[in-house]
């Protein structure tokens, strides 16, 4: 059942308003800012918006049930928490207090490798149901012992990522110096000492780190040198040779994330990966790309019996939801509309965020008479 949420803030454009007062200005534009000129982001939202969807109001209806089935495991709703790196940076403990609140709603919560907590933290969290997402090491070594910690974390699934083979070119985040630590320039600094409570929360905090990645990495790296550690470690490109050993060594779930087409969704059927996520990663990386929408209705049409066909990028509510559903994902999923959340109000920011979502979704399928949430399709306008 959907909790109560805050009623001063009953949508997604609420929490990014309440976000853009209280964190840095080189924080919150990390996290909203899509890349180049910010296309491929307003598309991803105003073409999902073009889908409209069809009521059936005098039909019987025996109630509406969020409940969706997806590996083999029953959701209290049919959307889950995006991979997201830096969390610490928009809110301390970001991933700690969404890991939590996906747990205590039963929606899934995928962990980036990139974020600032670590593998292990999220699966006690969540008693061993969070995802792990994986960004490529470039040294097996490597890639073997981050898979063997979260197979020994009992994480179900495990997601690979196609769509960042180079870093996406985002202007204002090449402006803000952004890094990791935040650079303190004077103007950082001063857009800190604007946005008092965010630096009290982090200074009790302390500094976020790549907790997942604490093993491997040298002690003391300045910022420069951490920039060349990330660049050796990984290296974004997939292709079959890379997905291979991961298939072979990985006994549970695997996702790829990132596909965008009709192409990448036959490979992913053709090296045994259980599902995808049509996604653009939120347009922060192609800006000339489609919006997720639009290859999703192709792709599921063709592939949807052979894999789960899941999307996300663009989605800010119930009725975005339903959209997608209707237009034949299984699952979704959000990154920035949790993340405006938990900026927006701290630790009530998880919950809350997943009870307006659970509310609006519910809303909607009562509205068109639709029971359960495979049923989507039918209600598609076409
Ligand atoms: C600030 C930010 C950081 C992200 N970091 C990652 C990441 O580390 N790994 C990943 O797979 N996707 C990452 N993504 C992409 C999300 O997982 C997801 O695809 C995207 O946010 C979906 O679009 P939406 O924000 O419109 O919901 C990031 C997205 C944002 C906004």
């Amino acid at each position: 059942m959907a909790r109560k949420f805050d009623t001063r803030y009953p949508s997604i454009d609420d929490l990014r308003s309440r976000a853009q007062k209280k964190i840095p200005k080189f924080a919150f534009e990390y996290l909203d800012g899509g890349c180049n000129e910010d296309v491929n982001l307003l598309r991803n939202t105003s073409e999902l918006r073009d889908v409209q969807l069809r009521p059936n109001y005098l039909k019987a209806h025996n109630g509406s049930s969020l409940k969706t089935k997806l590996f083999g495991i029953e959701y209290d709703a049919p959307f889950g928490i995006a991979p997201v790196g830096l969390q610490g940076l928009m809110w301390p403990n970001s991933p700690e207090i969404l890991a939590k609140a996906a747990f205590e709603h039963n929606i899934p919560f995928i962990l980036s490798t990139v974020t600032t907590t670590s593998i292990e933290r999220a699966s006690e969290l969540t008693e061993g149901k969070a995802w792990f997402q994986l960004y490529h090491p470039t040294e097996d070594r490597l890639r073997d012992d981050i898979i063997n910690r979260a197979a020994a974390a009992e994480c179900p699934v495990l997601v690979i990522l196609c769509d960042v083979p180079t870093f996406g070119f985002r202007p204002r985040d090449i402006r803000n110096g952004l890094a990791m630590p935040p650079k303190m320039s004077l103007n950082n600094i001063l857009q800190v000492l604007g946005k008092p409570n965010w630096a009290l929360e982090t200074l009790k905090h302390g500094q976020p780190n790549f907790e997942t990645l604490i093993p491997y990495m040298p002690k003391g790296l300045d910022l420069k040198q951490l920039g060349k550690f990330m660049d050796q470690t990984f290296s974004g490109r997939l292709n079959e040779e890379k997905i291979k050993p991961i298939r072979d060594m990985w006994k549970g779930k695997l996702v790829l994330k990132g596909v965008a087409s009709e192409y990448d969704a036959e490979e992913a059927i053709g090296l045994g990966i259980d599902g995808i996520i049509v996604s653009n990663h939120g347009g922060r990386q192609l800006d000339a790309g489609q919006s997720t929408i639009k290859p999703l209705a192709t792709i599921a049409e063709k592939y949807g019996d052979q894999i789960e066909v899941m999307m996300d990028s663009g989605i800010r509510s119930g009725p975005d939801v339903a959209r997608a559903m209707a237009s034949g994902a299984k699952f979704t999923f959000m990154g920035r509309s949790f993340m405006y959340g938990v900026s927006a109000l701290g630790k009530k920011g998880g919950n809350h965020t997943i009870s307006l979502l659970k509310t609006e979704l519910q809303q909607v399928m009562e509205q068109l008479c639709c029971e359960n949430t495979k049923d989507f399709p039918n209600h598609l306008i076409k």
